[in-house]
């Protein structure tokens, strides 16, 4: 996968008005808000699936339609996350909870969020 994990970690100050990265051991890796889901190990993570987190019906349609998260699809979800469930389950009417778009830079975060999950 092309991306560089070192330039998606800068970006991810884009993102920590709503997510944080904290590991099962309650190591903070990056301090942010709770209005999104804890991105720990999200890649290889079914979608819309951490315990606890009160998640759109789009996520977790997302995931009952099979979504496991990959590089690729982190890359593609970050860009426009409504056209991503509109396109993956075929259902225009789904909207996710995450209002933001990250317009440049997706596969850059899709491997610094692949670097921060268990080895
Ligand atoms: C969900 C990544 C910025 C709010 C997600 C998911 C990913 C993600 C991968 C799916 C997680 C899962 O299925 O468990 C990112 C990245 C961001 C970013 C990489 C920065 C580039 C934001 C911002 C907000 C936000 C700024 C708030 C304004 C949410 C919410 C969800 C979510 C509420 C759950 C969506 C739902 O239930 O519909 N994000 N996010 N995110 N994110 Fe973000």
């Amino acid at each position: 996968f092309a991306g560089d994990a070192a330039k998606g970690e800068a970006d991810f100050k884009k993102c920590k008005a709503c997510h944080m990265i904290v590991a099962p051991d309650g190591t903070e890796i990056q301090k942010g808000g709770k209005t999104g889901p804890n991105l720990y190990g999200v890649v290889g993570r079914k979608a819309g699936s951490l315990e606890g987190f009160n998640y759109s019906n789009a996520l977790v349609k997302l995931g009952e339609a099979g979504e496991v998260w990959t590089e690729e699809d982190i890359a593609h979800y970050v860009a426009d996350p409504n056209k991503y469930v509109d396109e993956k389950t075929g259902d225009k009417t789904l909207k996710t909870k995450m209002t933001f778009k990250l317009t440049k830079g997706g596969e850059d975060m899709a491997a610094y969020l692949a670097s921060v999950a268990p080895a």
